[in-house]
């Protein structure tokens, strides 16, 4: 893309919202992405703007001699190979605070869905199956006294807990780099108590070699009867098969899966699963957040091409 504005479009916020982020980059005949077009559109590029679902990886810094910068449109940034594009000497740069605090309420949309039940009853209602009020309808869980516990004390992760508070939950929050230091009346504790404790857990950590399966049968076998996973972080930190099992089995009280480990595709026995929310990765999806987030990517484009340091730049995890 080039970092001019196009002719005759107002503003780069209008020019964003209305026409570039929303168009993959190059589509084959039946409007599906085509890799092999893209890198053939690469050739010129100085600059890329990326989604998340756009594989940047060593192929494809080849197949763009020119480029100098990569902007993902994304706080997540698994999907680029940041120590291939360094070594190129490609800046990369990400999407960080803009959408905290969306994706904060969109994760407190599933929790409240899962432990009310939500999901069931609104199909309940649609199917014509509802046949009156009873008391033992749908009953869920209740929040108040119970224990969140956050997987990755970010910024996202802090935002989520201190909407905890309102519903009077206890927060405990673990990582797997070490032991989280006490904050806002969030206690840090190992992932093993955390597994063991909390009534419900959320994902907040990024996709590394290290949380890649973080959630599989193991951990999800240590965790309490009836607890509520909720994952608006990346699919691949959940073994798929093994939630699924876990969920057919009835050992949890359910899952809000906002993220999926090979999305479009979902895990069939998800589809399936009881007293699950799946949702397409709607975390940040707000009209405010997406053009902040495209206007970051922006900036890191004109930083870059204008010989400044960008001010979302990410480095080569340590
Ligand atoms: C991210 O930014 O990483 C989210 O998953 C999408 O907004």
């Amino acid at each position: 893309m080039t970092s001019r504005l196009p002719e005759g479009a107002p503003s780069w916020r209008g020019w964003i919202a209305d026409h570039a982020l929303c168009e993959p980059p190059a589509l084959d005949g039946e409007g599906r992405f085509d890799r092999a077009a893209w890198l053939a559109e690469l050739g010129t590029a100085d600059a890329l703007v990326c989604l998340l679902g756009d594989r940047v990886d060593a192929e494809v810094l080849a197949a763009a001699p020119r480029l100098r910068v990569v902007a993902n449109y994304a706080v997540g940034y698994d999907n680029v190979d940041v120590a291939a594009a360094t070594a190129r000497g490609v800046v990369v740069a990400n999407t960080p605070d803009v959408l905290t605090e969306a994706t904060a309420d969109f994760t407190w949309a599933l929790l409240l869905a899962c432990a009310r039940r939500l999901g069931e009853g609104e199909r309940l209602v649609r199917d014509g199956a509802w046949h009156g009020w009873t008391p033992t309808l749908l009953l869920g869980a209740e929040l108040a006294g119970a224990t969140l516990g956050i997987v990755g004390l970010g910024r996202i992760g802090r935002a989520v807990a201190r909407r905890a508070a309102a519903f009077g939950m206890a927060v405990i929050a673990a990582d797997t780099r070490g032991v989280p230091a006490d904050v806002d009346g969030v206690r840090g504790c190992t992932l093993d108590e955390l597994w063991a404790r909390a009534d419900v857990i959320s994902l907040h950590c990024p996709l590394t070699p290290a949380t890649r399966g973080l959630i599989d049968a193991a951990t999800l076998g240590r965790m309490r009867p009836g607890a509520i996973v909720i994952n608006t972080a990346r699919g691949g930190c959940i073994d798929e098969a093994a939630l699924a099992d876990a969920l057919h089995a009835g050992r949890l009280g359910g899952a809000g899966l906002d993220v999926f480990a090979a999305e479009p595709a979902i895990h069939p026995r998800l589809l399936t699963a009881p007293r699950t929310i799946l949702a397409p990765h709607l975390g940040s999806a707000t009209t405010r957040t997406r053009v902040a987030m495209a206007e970051l990517c922006i900036s890191a484009v004109r930083d870059v091409l204008a010989g400044r340091e960008p001010a979302n730049q990410v480095r080569v995890r340590a």
